[in-house]
């Protein structure tokens, strides 16, 4: 039973029919043993169970020691910079990473989120100045995907100009996250470093030249001169932000267009009543949500539910699956803001390492949707307007997302 399901997994091709892959092993095996050529990892994928796990002091996020563990001396040396940079940034102690957390935790907390409310709007605005509102617009090249890494770099206090750089190397550090082949590996290792480096300079910097402006940065350069982190802790931390922050929001905002263009009498309501937009965008993150499995390293052998788990063997934990598991959630596979158990969904993860940007993402998305849906509540998806692109570990994004705005 679980070779198949092993390919089923990992090819891309796949991607678009997770729902019932994942609900076949739901209702199959709930946890198996992935052992494919490039990625070994326990598959999870009860809702109940990832609650559980991710609470559980045995498990960590990994390090990148189980990934690189089959290659050659020589490949390691050559991957000696990525793997100084996981040691910092994924091998330290659950005390230092959670330090960290608090250290930076007020810039995304729901009182300072609302304070950017007002400068997002503006962003969109700008973003959209130069639009032919008679031609189609790409809602993911004009707005979800610029946007977030520009309101990140705002928050950290990185001049904006310098976007198309951290997108790149977002893309970079992503890749080196995907990555289950030394050549992966390597070809991501560039990118990373660099962002690394632009990250620790800009925190230098702030720390020589001061500006008072009371951004990320800035306490990045408090913290070091306090002697609390170090450099490498913070320029790891300052690159996650950037990528964390950009990538899936963009996703996400592509997903809640489609949801309501697929959904007319929801799009109906929340055009005529704003304020059921945080319902509907709960249900998209619950039915279509952007991030399929978290990841944690095993620190003591243990046995769970009959499997046996190893020290350093890896957990994948699938949130798409938990968000459709019929012992949590009602109508699993049909789209319902009204759906009360929504509010359950893991889109952002659960435990410790709950996503630290949840509220700026949400923000973001329904000043996106206000903002066109209170200037174009007329505008329809154009046919054939959408590409997507698939990846191992049913993952699915939308790469272009066109719609006609009709004005009036
Ligand atoms: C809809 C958009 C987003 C989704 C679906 C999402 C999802 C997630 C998930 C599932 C995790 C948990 C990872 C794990 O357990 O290993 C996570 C963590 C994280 N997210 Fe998000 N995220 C989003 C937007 C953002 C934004 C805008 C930021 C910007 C600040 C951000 C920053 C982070 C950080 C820093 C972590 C690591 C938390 C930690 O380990 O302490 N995310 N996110």
């Amino acid at each position: 039973m679980s070779q198949p399901l092993h390919a089923e997994i990992f090819d891309p091709k796949n991607s678009p029919d997770y729902v019932n892959i994942l609900e076949n092993i739901r209702h199959n095996e709930e946890t198996f043993y992935f052992d494919g050529e490039h990625y070994q990892a326990w598959v999870v994928t009860k809702h109940d169970d990832i609650i559980e796990l991710l609470r559980d002091e045995r498990l960590i996020q990994p390090s990148l020691l189980p990934r690189i563990a089959s290659f050659t001396p020589e490949q390691q040396e050559q991957l000696a910079p990525l793997i100084e940079f996981a040691q910092v940034n994924l091998g330290k102690t659950r005390e230092r990473k959670h330090a960290l957390r608090q250290a930076t935790k007020q810039f995304f907390m729901p009182g300072s989120v609302n304070r950017l409310r007002e400068r997002v709007r503006e962003i969109i605005e700008v973003l959209f100045a130069e639009k032919d509102i008679n031609q189609p617009v790409d809602i993911v090249g004009t707005f979800s995907f610029p946007m977030p890494a520009w309101v990140l770099a705002e928050i950290l206090g990185v001049p904006r100009e310098d976007q198309h750089l951290f997108i790149k190397w977002s893309e970079a550090l992503i890749n080196f996250y995907r990555s289950y082949t030394f050549e992966e590996f390597l070809a991501s290792q560039p990118g990373v470093v660099e962002m690394l480096d632009y990250c620790s300079a800009h925190i230098e910097k702030r720390l020589r030249d001061g500006t008072g402006d009371n951004d990320l940065i800035d306490d990045f350069a408090r913290l070091l001169d306090a002697g609390e982190f170090e450099m490498g802790e913070l320029a790891a931390s300052c690159a996650t932000f950037l990528m964390a922050g950009h990538e899936n929001t963009s996703h996400f905002i592509g997903n809640a267009f489609n949801m309501m263009f697929q959904n007319p009498e929801q799009f109906e309501i929340i055009k005529n009543d704003f304020s059921q937009i945080p319902k509907f965008l709960d249900e998209v993150l619950r039915y279509n949500g952007v991030v399929p499995f978290v990841t944690r390293e095993v620190l003591e052998d243990f046995e769970y539910k009959g499997c046996e788990f190893k020290t350093g063997q890896l957990i994948s934990l699938s949130l798409f699956s938990a968000n459709r598991d019929e012992d949590n959630f009602s109508n699993v596979n049909q789209f319902d803001m009204y759906n009360d158990t929504a509010k359950y969904h893991l889109g952002f993860g659960h435990g410790e390492e709950y996503c630290r940007g949840s509220h700026l993402a949400l923000m973001e998305a329904r000043e996106l949707l206000e903002f066109l849906l209170s200037r174009y509540p007329n505008m329809e998806r154009v046919e054939g307007g959408m590409e997507t692109l698939c990846q191992p570990m049913l993952r699915r994004y939308i790469t272009r997302f066109d719609v006609m705005l009709n004005p009036a």
